[in-house]
C-alpha cells in the first residue's frame, strides 16, 4: 500500500488550494466519504492480518496530518478573504464623519428656554396623552363651552382610564398639573408637543409645538406679563421688533390678550402685525380648581406656537417642511 506518496499528493493539494472553494474541493477529493484517502482505510481488510495494525496506525497518522494541513490552510484563506483587497495607504487624509445637528424647532425651543431661564423660569413637563379634566375642565372650559370645538382632537380609549383620554390640544394642562403639586410662587415654562384635528396645509399641522408660561405670586400685574414677553421676544427676534397686546378671550384668563408682533420680516410678508401668542391674567376659577386662594395669589399665563416663531425667524413659508425630515431642508439651520 502506497500511503506516503498518496499523503504527499494530498498535502500538496490542500496546502496549494488558492481559495476556500478549492480547499473544500480538495478536502472532498481526499478526505470525503468517497475520497482517495478514505479509500485506503477500506483496503485495510485486504491486507494480511499481521500487517493490518501497523498499516492502520500509519494511515491514522497520515490522516491526522492531512486534517491539520486542512485546518491551517482554511485559517490562512479565511484571513486572506477578510483582509481588504487593495492595500491601504495610511498616509491619506481621514474621512470626516458628518455630524448631525439639532432640528430648527429644537434650536428655537432651546433659545426660548435659555431666555426664560435668565428670568428665573424653570422648565416643567406633562403628558401628551391627557384627560379631559386637565385639558379643559380645570381650565374653566366645561363640556358645553364653544372653545372646545376649535380644539377638537384625537380621543383614545385606554383600558385603565376612568375618563376619556385625549391627545392634548395645548400645553396649558401642564399649568394645572404643576399647580396641583406645588404651592405658589410658580415660575415655569413648558415646551411641548400638542395635537389637533386639523388638516395639514402651509400653516397648519395636526401635530405642532407650543411653549406655555405660568407665573404666580402676590401682586402680579399685566405690566409684568408685558415686560417679560417683550424681553424674551427681543432676545429671540431682535431689538427692533415691536409687540402689541390686543384684547381677546380665553376661558382660563381674565383679562385675556393676543400678542402680535411687527418687524421688518412681517412687513416683508405684507403684514404690519402678526399674531404670535395668547395670554392673560390667570382666571380666579382656575386658581380655585387647584386650591390657590385667588384673593391672595395672582398670576399670568401665555402660550405660543414654536413653529410660528421658527417660521418667522428663518423665513419659512410652509410648516410641513419641519416634519418631512428632508436633509436638504434641515442642513440649512
Ligand atoms: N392654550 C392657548 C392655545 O392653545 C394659548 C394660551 C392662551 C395659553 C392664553 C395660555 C393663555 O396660557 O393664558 O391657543
Amino acid at each position: 500500500m502506497e500511503i506516503e506518496p498518496l499523503k504527499q499528493a494530498a498535502l500538496a493539494e490542500l496546502k496549494g488550494a488558492a481559495d476556500l472553494t478549492a480547499l473544500e474541493r480538495a478536502k472532498g477529493t481526499w478526505l470525503g466519504p468517497h475520497g482517495k484517502f478514505t479509500a485506503l482505510m477500506k483496503q485495510l481488510g485486504a491486507l494480511p492480518r499481521e500487517e493490518r495494525p501497523a498499516a492502520g496506525k500509519q494511515i491514522n497518522l497520515a490522516k491526522a496530518e492531512l486534517e491539520t494541513a486542512l485546518s491551517e490552510r482554511r485559517g490562512e484563506l479565511e484571513l486572506k478573504s477578510a483582509l481588504p483587497k487593495e492595500t491601504t495607504d495610511f498616509t491619506l487624509p481621514g474621512r470626516r464623519r458628518s455630524l448631525g445637528k439639532l432640528h430648527p424647532l429644537t434650536q428655537v425651543t432651546e433659545d426660548i428656554v435659555r431666555s426664560f431661564r435668565k428670568l428665573g423660569f424653570a422648565v416643567a413637563d406633562g403628558p401628551e396623552v391627557e384627560d379631559e379634566y386637565h385639558c379643559f375642565d380645570a381650565l374653566n372650559t366645561p363640556p358645553d363651552h364653544p372653545a372646545r370645538d376649535t380644539q377638537d382632537t384625537f380621543y383614545l380609549s385606554l383600558a385603565d382610564a376612568q375618563e376619556k383620554a385625549l391627545l392634548r390640544t395645548h400645553t396649558s394642562p401642564v399649568q394645572i398639573r404643576v399647580m396641583e403639586k406645588q404651592r405658589p410662587p410658580v415660575r415655569i415654562i413648558v415646551p411641548g408637543r400638542v395635537y389637533r384635528r386639523d388638516n395639514p396645509d402651509a400653516t397648519h399641522n395636526p401635530t405642532f409645538h407650543q411653549i406655555e408660561g405660568l407665573y404666580v405670586d402676590k401682586g402680579v400685574t399685566v405690566g409684568d406679563l408685558k415686560g417679560t414677553v417683550e424681553f424674551v421676544f427681543k432676545e429671540l427676534l431682535g431689538e427692533e421688533i415691536k409687540i402689541r397686546f390686543r384684547p381677546h378671550y380665553f376661558s382660563y384668563t381674565e383679562p385675556s390678550f393676543e400678542i402680535d408682533f411687527s418687524s421688518a420680516l412681517t412687513r416683508k410678508m405684507g403684514k404690519e402685525w402678526l399674531e404670535i401668542a395668547g395670554c392673560g391674567m390667570v382666571h380666579p376659577a382656575v386658581f380655585e380648581k387647584v386650591g390657590y386662594d385667588p384673593e391672595i395669589w395672582s398670576g399670568w399665563a401665555f402660550g405660543f406656537g414654536i413653529e410660528r416663531i421658527a417660521m418667522n425667524r428663518y423665513n419659512i413659508n410652509d410648516i410641513r417642511l419641519f416634519y418631512e425630515n428632508d436633509v436638504r431642508f434641515l442642513r440649512q439651520f
